[in-house]
């Protein structure tokens, strides 16, 4: 089934072939304005890498919950350090009419490194531009995690230019936007289950995600996992490529785009029991997101006289304070000069 998302090779786009890249550039089109996921291969992220943060996550996360803590995150709307298992909602729960309950996830989130500008140190762009915590252990933790970041980063702005080229906007389209992205990337460790879930108790409930973009690195899994619906209103099973990142879209690019590229629905199915026990599973998420101060407003060349735009223009980083809420089921405080 994963078939249904397309594989799109990066290294094609520098093809000195116009026919080859057209190609890919079709793949991506009809992989965003069916289903808004892709597979990316070639993404120039060394695969060390990968396996150093997925390793130095899984480390960080089956430590003693003491050691855990000593990073907590510093409060509900700060996206920063750890989150324990049932501490938050994800989504809505799969069956209709169900409670939803606390996601059975643990998380570890970093947002931009290095942020000097005090611009970004006030009102609502605080908490998206807020400090890092670094737990000491595992000691290459913090390096691993920045040098993770910054790949994630270079990616976004390849997919960037690839979707602009998509949206028959010039490549360059979107630079102006991502010169001091607000991107959040988020270790999800799903410890293995204690005991049978509750109904509406699950890794992650449904829900489209918020932002730009996304680009996921999962675990193999027998059982359990990333499911995404399909406009038949059927869920398939997404499974690890070896080599190769999920990326979808979120909401703010689907309104971006006036709809034209969708946000589709997902979440992370509960495994199964064997023999009295389940695995456990890391995935590393990195939501992009562009400058707090992007000011999205339907695309040029997402609407004509009989399509106009669907959506009032709006701050990219108040358009994320918000939705991110919804998702997460928490009140909002009022941000001091917001
Ligand atoms: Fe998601």
């Amino acid at each position: 089934m994963d078939s249904i998302i397309p594989l799109i090779d990066l290294a094609k786009l520098d093809d000195p072939d116009p026919a080859k890249r057209r190609e890919v550039i079709e793949l991506v089109r009809g992989g965003l304005e069916t289903v808004g996921f892709l597979l990316v291969k070639n993404h120039g992220v060394p695969q060390q890498l990968v396996d150093r943060a997925h390793n130095a996550g899984l480390e960080f996360f089956r430590a003693p919950e003491p050691d855990k803590l000593k990073v907590l995150k510093p409060s509900k709307t700060i996206n920063r350090g750890f989150m324990p298992n049932r501490d938050r909602l994800v989504g809505k729960a799969s069956t209709p009419g169900v409670e939803t309950l606390p996601a059975l996830q643990e998380g570890f989130a970093i947002g931009p490194l290095d942020i000097s500008d005090e611009y970004y140190r006030s009102g609502s762009k605080a908490l998206k531009y807020a400090p890092n915590k670094w737990p000491d252990s595992p000691a290459d933790f913090q390096t691993t995690m920045r040098d993770y970041y910054d790949h994630m980063e270079r990616v976004f702005q390849k997919v960037m230019s690839m979707m602009a080229v998509a949206l028959d906007l010039p490549p360059g389209f979107f630079d102006r936007f991502l010169t001091y992205p607000s991107s959040t990337l988020r270790l999800v460790y799903y410890p293995a289950l204690d005991r049978e879930p509750l109904p509406g108790e699950e890794r992650a409930g449904t829900h489209t995600d918020t932002g730009a973009v996304t680009i996921l690195h999962i675990d193999e899994t027998t059982n359990g996992g990333l499911q995404v619906k399909l406009r038949s209103g059927e869920w398939i099973d997404v499974h690890k490529t070896p080599g190769a990142f999920i990326i979808n879209i979120g909401d703010m690019m689907a309104q971006w785009t006036n709809d034209k590229w969708v946000s589709t629905l997902h979440r992370v199915a509960n495994p199964c029991f064997v023999d009295g026990k389940t695995s456990d599973r890391l995935s590393i998420v990195h939501f992009c997101q562009t400058n707090y101060d992007t000011l999205v407003e339907c695309l040029p060349t997402c609407t004509s006289a009989d399509n106009p735009p669907k959506y009032p223009p709006v701050i990219a980083g108040e358009y994320s304070r918000l939705s991110a809420a919804k998702v997460y089921g928490y009140k909002l405080p009022e941000p001091a000069d917001a």
